[in-house]
């Protein structure tokens, strides 16, 4: 049976740098609090006119394709994530899937809306595809722009500072190398908790999908319940890598590097205490980036790799936590 292999990484972010200081003059916070309390020094924002959820993703999508050394006509089928699409519908991976030039040949554009979670998902949906023989080569994106939706007032602090925008893809391949490529993957969700991190107007369900009412209130902002989050993040993402470490015979002591989704600097080094893991094996940049949501896996996972700290044969552990709440892992022999 082929396994699915990343073949190559590519990722965009936004030129526009905006650090907490900047934020500081439009909202009551500070360089200091946002520091300690999440580790993030900076984010990008996009630039209104230029940068689109699906051009941020197609442009991540061709550095991976050159990478790769591959022609964007060899991908077989999209897979978007993200959680603040282009337009209401059609999903945003139609419009990558055009910006790639690919609509003529009419390859499928799946988009899911696992948040966070949202890469892990993707990649667990192209190596299904890719294990049953259907496809050889499948490109999965994550790509957020956050700033547009974002309350800039005092009452939106806690939630705001946390985020910033930008796109990571990855190309998918079949390989036949035995031991090589995602040994695992493993989805969770629990919609017990739905509300404690979302955005929940404009709404399906209300008698009108926007109102003017809804933007007065703010009740178009995102709703965010810090310590809840928190506190589930700390326990499911240790919990989703020992499953994927059990399931292959593991232990976290073989593992080379854990590239979990940036939410916050607290919450890597939980979950490397529980782990037990030296410091350079968990890999985090959300001090530059913020929370790039279904984009900070493959944001961080091309970082760590232009370092080096991803190398042929390395055992690989991506993981994420997010709102729904969905979690996930991928396990990876690189
Ligand atoms: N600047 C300054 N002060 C602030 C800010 C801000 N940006 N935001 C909140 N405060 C204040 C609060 O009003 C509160 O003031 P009070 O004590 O006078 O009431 C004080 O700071 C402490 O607030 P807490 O919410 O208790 O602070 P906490 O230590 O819990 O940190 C945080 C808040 C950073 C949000 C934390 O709870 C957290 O990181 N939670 C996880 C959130 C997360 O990771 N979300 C995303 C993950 S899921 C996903 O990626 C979709």
């Amino acid at each position: 049976m082929p396994r699915a292999k990343i073949a190559a990484l590519g990722y965009y972010v936004p030129e526009n740098v905006v650090t907490n200081d900047d934020l500081a003059q439009r909202m009551d916070t500070s360089d200091a609090w946002i520091q300690e309390r999440s580790g993030i020094k900076m984010r990008r924002y996009f630039t209104p006119g230029k940068d689109t959820v699906a051009n941020m993703g197609a442009n991540a999508a061709r550095m991976a394709l050159e990478r790769a050394g591959m022609d964007a006509s060899e991908i077989e089928f999209i897979v978007f994530a993200t959680l603040n699409p282009d337009y209401m519908f059609p999903g945003s991976g139609v419009l990558l899937q055009r910006e790639l030039g690919l609509n003529a040949q009419a390859i499928p554009a799946l988009d899911i809306r696992t948040q966070c979670t949202g890469f892990i998902y993707g990649l667990s949906i192209a190596d299904q595809f890719i294990k049953t023989g259907m496809y050889k080569n499948v490109l999965v994106v994550g790509s957020e722009i956050h700033s547009s939706g974002l309350d800039f007032s005092d009452e939106g602090r806690d939630v705001t500072v946390l985020f910033g925008d930008g796109a990571g893809a990855a190309i998918l391949q079949a390989t036949e190398e035995e031991g090589r490529g995602i040994l695992s993957t493993h989805l969770h969700a629990d919609g017990e908790h739905a509300e404690r991190l979302a955005v929940l107007k404009p709404s399906g369900h209300e008698p009108r999908h926007i109102t003017h009412e809804m933007i007065d209130d703010r009740g178009i902002y995102p709703v965010m319940n810090g310590r809840y989050v928190f506190k589930f993040a700390v326990e499911k993402f240790p919990a989703v890598i020992m499953e994927a470490l059990k399931t292959n015979g593991m232990e976290p002591s073989d593992l080379d590097l854990v590239v979990p989704h940036q939410a916050n600097l607290r919450i890597s080094e939980a979950v490397r205490h529980v782990l037990q893991l030296p410091e350079e094996k968990v890999f985090n940049n959300i001090q530059k980036y913020g929370n790039t949501t279904a984009a900070s896996i493959p944001i961080a996972l091309n970082e760590a790799w232009e370092k080096g700290l991803v190398k042929d044969g390395d055992l690989i552990c991506l993981a994420a936590f997010g709102s729904g709440f969905t979690w996930g892992s991928a396990l990876i022999r690189w």
